[in-house]
């Protein structure tokens, strides 16, 4: 196969050219940052599992209604995906007090909120990532207020959807973190999950025992993180063709 073009490396994934205009092809790395890449390291299946759980969550939103820029996924480490113009924004969805909320608030984590709260964190390595309001968000243009209306109904829906999935399978969805990009369709244009949903980019708890299974386990060197994100993909029935154990030899009479 022709050598594909690189179009940006990022701290997780790379992105290449895909076959056809408006295409791109989405690798995951190993390789897991936090604290603004002030951490690093490299965590051997990391991008293995994350390409198969970003699989699962956007095939699952997709058939619900909730459009992704997911098309297929082509390997163990790479996703075709509709290419589009991120706006620049995080866009946070928090159930339960943790992480930077409740270092900010000064509530203490697990806590759980009244209701579900939106965040926009202005996306700029540089500047780290800064908390933003609707207003600067108008002001500078990021995006308008139906695309404010629209990204605030596809943040809800994700988390209805994604919390639903992992309380299932006895997981609670403590926040989480989408980006949204712009696809035009002729005249119109829309707005779509775009980026990736993995353990890199949720908080995970186990219901039962309040075990981390995301990014968390790396932020705070709890243990593996192939391990916990191994549970995750396992639990959802998502697991790796080479990590399913390979059954004994069976004697033949
Ligand atoms: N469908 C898409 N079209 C265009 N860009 C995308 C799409 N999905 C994700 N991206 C961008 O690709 C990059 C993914 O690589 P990543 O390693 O996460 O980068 P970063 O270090 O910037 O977070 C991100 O900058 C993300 O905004
Ligand atoms: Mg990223």
């Amino acid at each position: 196969m022709a050598r594909r073009t690189k179009i940006y490396e990022g701290k997780a994934k790379i992105l290449y050219e895909g076959p056809e205009p408006g295409t791109i092809v989405q690798y995951f790395k190993d390789d897991a940052t936090a604290f603004n890449a002030q951490k690093k390291d490299v965590i051997e299946g990391k991008g293995v599992l994350n390409n198969r759980l970003s699989e699962f969550f956007m095939t699952g939103l997709n058939q619900i209604g909730v459009p992704t820029h997911f098309i297929k996924r082509l390997n163990m480490r790479e996703q075709l995906v509709r290419q589009c113009e991120i706006i620049p924004l995080e866009v946070i969805v928090r159930n339960f007090a943790a992480g930077s909320m409740a270092k900010r608030l000064g509530i203490e984590e697990g806590l759980q909120l009244p209701r579900p709260i939106v965040e926009y964190c202005y996306k700029d390595d540089k500047l780290g990532d800064p908390l933003v309001t609707e207003e600067h968000i108008a002001a500078f243009g990021w995006a308008s207020q139906q695309d404010m209306d629209d990204i605030l109904s596809l943040a809800l829906r994700v988390n209805d959807f994604l919390s639903g999935v992992m309380m299932a399978v006895g997981i609670k969805l403590v926040d989480f973190k989408i980006e949204i990009g712009r696809v035009y369709d002729g005249d119109f244009q829309r707005l779509i999950i775009a980026d990736e949903i993995s353990p890199d980019s949720c908080r995970l708890w186990d219901i039962e025992t309040g075990q981390k299974l995301d990014k968390d386990v790396f932020r705070r060197d709890l243990g593996s993180l192939t391990d916990a994100y191994t549970e995750v993909a396992r639990r959802l029935g998502v697991m790796p063709k080479s990590s399913t154990p390979i059954s004994k030899p069976t004697l033949i009479n």
